[in-house]
C-alpha cells in the first residue's frame, strides 16, 4: 500500500514523480485566495440554478444524461458550472490549464500549474435535492495539490487548505475555523465514510468489502460526495474515508483539506483514472496506522479495477 503521506503537514505527493521546485507561500497564499474565490462564486451559481431547474412542477428530463452507466448522472448545471469556472480562470489566470470532470484537459507538465475542478461532487444528491453537494477546486502542480477549496453549496460553508498552510472552514457568517482531525485512538470508535462506484461489478465487491469492515469499526457512512467526506475528516464528522475508483478531481482539493487538518493519506499518482479503481484513504492520525493495517488484511487496499 502507498501511504503518501506520513506527517500531517507532509505534501498530498504523488511518490511516482520527482517532487517538483518548493512553491513559496506567498504563491500558495494566492492559489488559494483564487480557488475559494472560483468555488464561491461556482456554489452561488449552482445553489441558484436547483429551484430552477429541479423545483417542484419543473420537468427536469431534459436537464440530465448518463455518462459512464445509467446511474452515473451529468445535469446541465454540471457542465454550466464547469463553463461558469473555465471563464473566470481564464480572466484570472490567463493560459493556465484545467482538469475538469466535464470538459476533460490533463495534468501537464511538472511545472504548470493546473487547476483541477469539480463543478458538482455529489451530483445524485444535487438531483434529489439532499443537502450533501460541493464545488471543489485544486492548483496543482507536479502532481501536487498547492491550494483547495471545497464549498458545500447547501450549508454555505467554505473548507480551504494551503500546502503547509493549514485548513480552515468558513461558515455564511464569514468566521473563519481552523480544521484538525478527531483523536480518536481506536479502531472500534472509527466512523469511516465511503462511497461506491457506478459500475456494477465494483459495486458488487465494494459492497462485500463493507460487510468485512463494519464489524471493526464504530459505523459507516455513505454520503454521496467524496469532496465533503474528506472535509469531514478534516472538520472531525468522521475520522476516516475511504473510496475504490475515484478520479483526480473528486479529492484533489478534499484531499489536501484533509492533509492539513492532520490526516494521513493514500493517493494514487494524480491522473490516474478512476478505472483503474485504485484507493484512496484519509484517515484521523491516532488510527491510521490501524486502519491501514485492516485494509491490508482484508484485501480493501487492492485495487477493484472496472470490468
Ligand atoms: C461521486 C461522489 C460519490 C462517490 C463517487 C463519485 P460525482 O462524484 O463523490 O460520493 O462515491 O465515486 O463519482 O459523480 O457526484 O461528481
Amino acid at each position: 500500500m502507498r501511504d503518501t503521506n506520513p506527517s500531517p503537514s507532509a505534501a498530498v505527493t504523488d511518490p511516482a514523480r520527482p517532487a517538483p521546485d518548493p512553491a513559496d507561500p506567498a504563491e500558495i497564499t494566492e492559489l488559494r485566495r483564487v480557488a475559494v474565490h472560483l468555488a464561491q462564486t461556482a456554489a452561488a451559481h449552482v445553489r441558484a440554478r436547483r429551484p430552477e431547474v429541479f423545483g417542484a412542477g419543473e420537468d427536469a428530463q431534459d436537464a440530465v444524461r448518463a455518462k459512464s452507466s445509467p446511474t452515473d448522472p451529468v445535469t446541465v448545471v454540471d457542465t454550466e458550472t464547469e463553463q461558469l469556472i473555465r471563464r473566470l480562470l481564464a480572466e484570472l489566470r490567463p493560459g493556465e490549464a484545467v482538469l475538469g470532470e466535464e470538459g476533460g484537459g490533463s495534468l501537464g507538465d511538472d511545472r504548470q500549474i493546473v487547476w483541477v475542478v469539480d463543478p458538482i461532487d455529489g451530483t445524485v444528491n444535487f438531483m434529489y435535492g439532499i443537502p450533501a453537494y460541493a464545488v471543489s477546486v485544486a492548483a496543482m502542480r507536479g502532481g501536487r495539490s498547492l491550494a483547495g477549496a471545497v464549498v458545500d453549496v447547501a450549508a454555505a460553508r467554505t473548507y480551504s487548505a494551503g500546502l503547509g498552510a493549514g485548513a480552515t472552514r468558513t461558515g455564511p457568517d464569514g468566521i473563519a475555523n481552523p480544521l484538525r482531525c478527531n483523536e480518536v485512538d481506536s479502531l472500534a470508535m472509527t466512523l469511516l465514510a465511503t462511497g461506491f462506484g457506478y459500475g456494477a461489478a465494483r459495486r458488487a465487491r465494494q459492497g462485500r468489502l463493507i460487510g468485512e469492515l463494519l464489524p471493526h469499526v464504530r459505523d459507516i457512512r455513505r454520503i454521496g460526495s467524496a469532496a465533503l467526506d474528506l472535509c469531514m475528516v478534516a472538520a472531525g464528522r468522521a475520522d476516516a474515508h475511504y473510496e475504490h475508483g475515484l478520479n483526480t478531481w473528486d479529492w484533489a482539493a478534499g484531499a489536501l483539506i484533509a492533509a492539513e487538518a492532520g490526516a494521513r493519506l493514500v493517493l494514487p499518482p494524480a491522473g490516474t483514472t478512476g478505472k483503474t479503481g485504485e484507493l484512496v484513504v484519509a484517515a484521523a492520525p491516532g488510527i491510521a496506522t490501524e486502519l491501514l493495517e485492516l485494509f491490508d488484511r482484508l484485501g480493501v487496499s487492492e485495487a477493484i479495477a472496472e470490468s
